[in-house]
């Protein structure tokens, strides 16, 4: 059989999750995605209106299948998690078995196993604060969807039979998509972001133990530069960023959506059949460079 895919942190076709559905829907794998509940209806609602026909145009010309998809709340791990609130909440009331371990169960049921995991979202409340401004619930609130959702994605899925088995040499694969906040001062990514991402690298790494020597799961982040999704805009400082990669980068051009959607599949796929707990980074050189010039 060919790959299947589940692709956590879908919501419209400007994100790295999308591009990421969409090389390896190029290489032959099924894709599942997780659309985080609150944008689900929306989502849906274009796909089935065909606002993102355009979008799903793959190399040969056909059109990218989703075969299905999931709601998606990775900030809760099973039903007894979820506060009155939130059930309450008329966005999260339409739908039913969004959390981790509800998802891991559904796609079970549906349809057996997964090869490939790709955690492709990341949320922090208080973002455009400054860490010494940051609130502790805004700062645990960024650790608890941007890295634990990871830790507890792996944990709920790698207990599948053909994930934890694999289907071929490669083992089953898992990708998260981190940023060089991590390492570096990049001001104004705040709220306790940048300790998220340092956390998500370090995990990649306890994690590729873990997984590896447990069920032979490859874990690999790619360290993307950056791109205007939905979620970066709302930081609000995109556009500098973009520039500055420009003026900066060893190359100097933007970086597409698919360039990080080609290294995923790479990563995916038995040509990384090596390559496990690594930091990747898909951002035109930006890393390596000391001052600009
Ligand atoms: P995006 O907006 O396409 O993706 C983020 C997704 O996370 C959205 O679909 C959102 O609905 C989902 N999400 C938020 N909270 C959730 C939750 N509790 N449960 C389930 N889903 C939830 O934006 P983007 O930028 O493509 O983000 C994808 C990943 O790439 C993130 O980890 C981000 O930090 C990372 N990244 C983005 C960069 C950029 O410049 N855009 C640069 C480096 C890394």
């Amino acid at each position: 059989r060919g790959k299947r895919a589940f692709i956590a942190g879908v919501a419209d076709d400007n994100g790295y999750g999308w591009a990421i559905a969409k090389s390896l829907a190029a290489a032959g794998a099924e894709i599942l995605v997780g659309t985080w509940v609150p944008a689900l209806n929306i989502f849906e609602s274009s796909l089935r209106r065909g606002k993102f026909d355009e979008s799903r145009i793959l190399p040969d010309g056909s059109l990218m299948e989703i075969t299905k998809v999931y709601p998606l709340d990775a900030v809760y791990d099973n039903p007894e998690d979820v506060p009155e609130d939130v059930k309450a909440n008329k966005r999260y009331s339409g739908s039913s078995k969004w959390t981790v371990q509800e998802v891991a169960g559904s796609v079970k049921q549906d349809f057996g196993t997964i090869d490939i995991l790709v955690h492709s979202l990341a949320n922090g409340p208080e973002v455009s604060k400054p860490l010494l401004e940051t609130s502790r619930n805004g700062y645990l609130a960024a650790l608890s969807a941007s890295s634990y959702s990871f830790v507890s994605l792996l944990k709920h899925f790698e207990v599948l039979p053909d994930f934890k088995r694999g289907v071929d040499v490669t083992g089953g694969a898992s990708i998260s998509l981190t940023y060089i906040a991590s390492e570096r001062i990049i001001p104004g990514y705040g709220g306790g972001m940048s300790s998220a991402k340092a956390a998500l690298e370090s995990d990649t790494h306890v994690l590729a133990f873990e997984a590896g020597r447990k069920h032979r799961i490859r874990v690999n982040t790619i360290s993307a530069g950056p791109l205007r999704s939905r979620a970066a805009k709302a930081i609000g400082f995109i556009d500098m960023m973009i520039d500055y990669s420009l003026e900066n980068a060893p190359l100097q051009k933007e970086l597409t959506a698919d360039e990080v959607g080609n290294a995923a599949a790479f990563l995916a796929s038995p040509l990384a059949s090596a390559i496990t707990g690594a930091v990747v980074y898909v951002d035109n050189g930006l890393n390596a460079m000391g001052v600009g010039v």
